[in-house]
């Protein structure tokens, strides 16, 4: 199961068991001691199963009114979609929708103006009071008609007609590159729908993970797929400078490059010519996506500042400038802020002002969060400033900054929208929120008649893995989810009734910190971004989870289709094994759970290494496990009700090492405090690599309950990583402890680490990230007991993580 071991991992993982015999003592021997630890080995058993309905209308977002009619349309290849006469708007969603039937089901539809076409679209409003993007899809025996009063609704027409093109999957499967004449079966059907939220958003960050242009528009394509409107690109942090600006060239010159810690690569970076954002602006806007630009301010200024130090804090003593920094290449929070010297407000201003010829975006984000004020505390000048200002602290300088720029875009027409750190020292008029930490900024914000857009981390943040899986990427270790996002409100309770209309909508955000690559990327951003795209549409009263995961696996299948490295997680099946009636395992046999995050799909399974497919076993309904005669190979996936796999088949084997190891998400963080990432041995690794749960403040864990008896030895297998995460007022929290050699150690303590030492193994000399092995014997214990694990090291040093942890059940042999 664990694919994404150590390419350099010194030792082989199983225990040189030498003799038959001797494997089957062993192996009953831990079999008989491993039950109760692995039954928590911390996998997600499903609670409940959902139903599987055979018929599923594959519409996500879920319409707001649909009623279904009998028998379907046939639409074949040659089939005409007819626009008005010189509609340009009609004429490209007919377009978009020819695009997408032809790429995703090669049927061809040709485009021609006129009223008679086996689709026809119609410039009609419903009712006056359509909101934009607001259709009608009517489809009869005899044609579709699809209906609206502007490009958008016609546009969501045409992307639901073609979703429906997935209804009767089994009779379009036809379609094919080779079949000409293939047609789509559509069902009878009338919608009526229209979007509930005007702002349907997805915020990527290019700044710690630079995405190029051709994966943006493949972004922006599936956005509109999903009938989302803001594409959010975060263009300026600590981390980089992404937008060319032609006064100040040296944003992106120097502002655009990093030098990652362990040097590797040499230098990591990009930016986007302002010819290459018009030219996405303007391929978004045919999709009806309004892209919106974030410079962030005054905070997560660094790579700026490394660009034109002037624009940085002078601290008091020197020549009056900061010494140049350099972009940063540690994440979360650094100290480096803008300046409010006028000559820099005229800087961002002119900064502004390129930035709104290249995005005619109505708003124009700022940033505003994370704005750490100690350079600004440490600076006379800017000390000056606030009092020759007459503000009160920093907190109200921050208000006047934003205020300042707020006021200049409004000059020009445009709207400011900051994280929602700008309500500190008082909201400056006309702003605009973005609430992430939680909705309370939103709460707060609307009740003071200001638009806000919903993004709390919690529910939105896609960094955020989405499964305890141990088969999942980098990301935070905090968890969303699909249910979580799907259960999104973006309507806060505590708002002031009359200030519902505040509420522009929500939006989706990913981080990319620990997303090196466009797969990583996607498999944060899908399948969860169908969840999102109900929540900002469909309305509320609609809201349902049982109906939403069989068109999830709809969607997924149309993921696949379009090649997009969608994540299987929601729907791959997890082993858990079971302790099962007392004397089974140490007759040989195990009882083995097998489930998924979504408790959907019918499980099948194979013992003999080949894959499941729609015939082989399933588990029965009545929930029982599964037995099997160890050692086992498991090979399991699940299917839906027509016989088409939800997900990539895991395998798990069970035998003497696999039930005596804790992988890294197995473990527990010890209870000191935890800031919980999953992260790569080395930050740009862009393959699927080998990846480690670290705990930040206390490189501490947990194996629990380790069934002891007859236990001879440890072997852990261990990755020391860079230390790059800037964690501000959290810094005094990392917790150090004593060592023994200059290097560290790793401990291994009985019981919760105030217990005995039980083994001291010293930390391999060095910094650089690598991947190792650490193994001794343990003394004899018995019983079910914790072992603590943590690492001594010097907490300014690089960091060290464990893979696994492996209890052996014969001695090691010594190095
Ligand atoms: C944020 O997550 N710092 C907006």
């Amino acid at each position: 199961m664990r694919t994404r071991r150590p390419a350099n991992a010194t030792v082989p993982r199983t225990p040189p068991l030498s003799s038959a015999p001797r494997l089957l003592r062993a192996l009953r021997l831990v079999l008989a001691l491993a039950a109760a630890g692995a039954a928590h080995a911390g996998t997600e058993a499903p609670v409940a199963s959902l139903p599987m309905p055979a018929q599923v209308l594959p519409l996500v977002p879920l319409p707001a009114h649909l009623t279904r009619g009998e028998g379907v349309l046939r639409l074949a290849s040659g089939a005409v979609i007819a626009v008005p006469a010189g509609d340009r708007g009609a004429r490209r969603a007919a377009s978009f929708l020819a695009a997408m039937a032809w790429r995703d089901h090669h049927l061809r539809l040709q485009v021609r103006e006129g009223s008679s076409g086996a689709i026809v679209l119609r410039r009609d409003a419903r009712t006056a009071a359509d909101p934009k993007g607001a259709y009608e899809l009517a489809v009869t025996p005899a044609g579709v008609t699809l209906q609206a009063r502007d490009d958008a609704g016609l546009l969501y027409a045409g992307v639901s007609l073609w979703q429906l093109f997935d209804a009767n999957a089994n009779a379009n499967a036809n379609a094919n590159a080779d079949d000409a004449r293939a047609g789509v079966d559509v069902p009878v059907l009338r919608i009526v729908d229209q979007p509930r939220f005007g702002w349907r958003g997805l915020m990527l960050d290019v700044v710690r993970h630079f995405a190029p242009l051709d994966e943006l528009k493949a972004l922006v394509d599936q956005m509109a797929l999903h009938k989302l409107n803001v594409l959010h690109l975060h263009l300026s942090d600590d981390q980089g400078w992404r937008l060319e600006i032609k006064r100040y060239p040296d944003l992106t010159r120097i502002g655009g490059w990093r030098t990652p810690p362990g040097g590797e690569p040499a230098r990591y970076g990009g930016f986007y010519t302002q010819a290459q954002m018009r030219e996405l602006v303007a391929y978004a806007a045919e999709r009806q996506i309004t892209v919106v630009p974030e410079l962030d301010m005054p905070g997560h200024a660094q790579a700026a500042v490394a660009a034109y130090p002037r624009l940085g804090v002078d601290i008091g003593d020197g020549p009056g400038r900061n010494p140049r920094p350099a972009v940063a290449v540690d994440y979360g929070v650094n100290p480096y802020l803008y300046n409010a010297d006028e000559s820099t407000l005229r800087f961002i201003e002119q900064v502004m002002d390129e930035v709104m010829a290249v995005f005619p975006s109505p708003f124009i984000h700022v940033g505003g969060d994370e704005a750490i004020k100690d350079q600004w505390k440490a600076s006379p000048s800017v000390q000056a400033r606030i009092r020759a200002l007459g503000l009160a602290n920093e907190e109200a300088l921050q208000s006047w900054f934003i205020g300042r720029i707020g006021r200049y875009l409004e000059s020009r027409g445009r709207r400011l929208i900051g994280w929602d750190e700008i309500l500190e020292g008082g909201l400056p008029a006309g702003a605009s929120v973005m609430s992430w930490r939680g909705t309370e900024g939103a709460v707060a914000a609307a009740n003071l008649g200001h638009d806000v857009v919903l993004a709390p981390a919690g529910s939105l943040y896609l960094d955020n893995l989405q499964s305890a899986r141990d088969d999942e990427p980098e990301g935070r270790l905090a968890q969303l989810p699909i249910e979580k996002v799907h259960a999104f409100e973006a309507m806060p309770a505590g708002l002031d009734a009359d200030r519902a209309k505040h509420v522009l909508g929500l939006e989706a955000a990913l981080w990319t910190e620990y997303m090196p690559s466009r797969r990583h990327r996607e498999h944060a951003i899908f399948p969860r971004l169908a969840a999102v795209a109900e929540v900002a549409w469909s309305p509320a009263a609609l809201r349902d989870w049982r109906g939403f995961v069989p068109r999830l696996a709809l969607q997924r299948a149309r993921y696949l289709r379009q090649g997009v490295n969608a994540a299987d997680s929601a729907f791959a099946v997890q082993f858990d094994i079971d302790g099962g009636p007392a004397g089974m395992l140490a007759a040989g046999q195990a009882p083995v759970r097998l489930g998924n995050q979504l408790g959907y799909g019918q499980i099948r399974y194979t013992l003999d290494g080949s894959d499941p497919g729609p015939a082989s076993p399933g588990l029965g309904a009545d929930g029982q496990p599964l037995i099997v005669t160890l050692p086992a190979r498991v090979r399991a996936t699940a299917f839906d009700a027509a016989g088409r796999p939800l997900a990539a088949v895991r395998e798990q084997r069970f035998d003497t090492a696999t039930l005596l190891t804790r992988a890294s998400n197995q473990l527990q963080a010890c209870p000191s405090g935890e800031m919980g990432l999953r992260v790569p041995l080395r930050t740009e690794a862009t393959d699927w690599a080998p990846v480690f749960n670290v705990n930040l403040l206390d490189a501490c864990w947990i194996y629990p309950r380790a069934r002891l008896d007859g236990v001879q030895g440890i072997a852990v297998d261990a990755g020391r990583l860079a230390r790059n995460y800037g964690l501000a007022q959290d810094a005094v929290k990392v917790v150090q402890h004593p060592a023994r050699t200059p290097a560290g150690e790793l401990e291994v303590r009985q019981g919760d680490c105030t217990g005995p030492l039980l083994a001291s193994l010293p930390l391999p000399a060095g910094s650089a990230p690598q991947a190792f092995t650490l193994k001794a014997p343990l003394p004899p214990l018995t019983g079910v007991q914790d072992l603590c694990l943590r690492f001594t090291a010097p907490i300014h040093g690089p960091l060290y993580a464990i893979d696994a942890a492996r209890l052996l059940a014969a001695e090691p042999a010594r190095p």
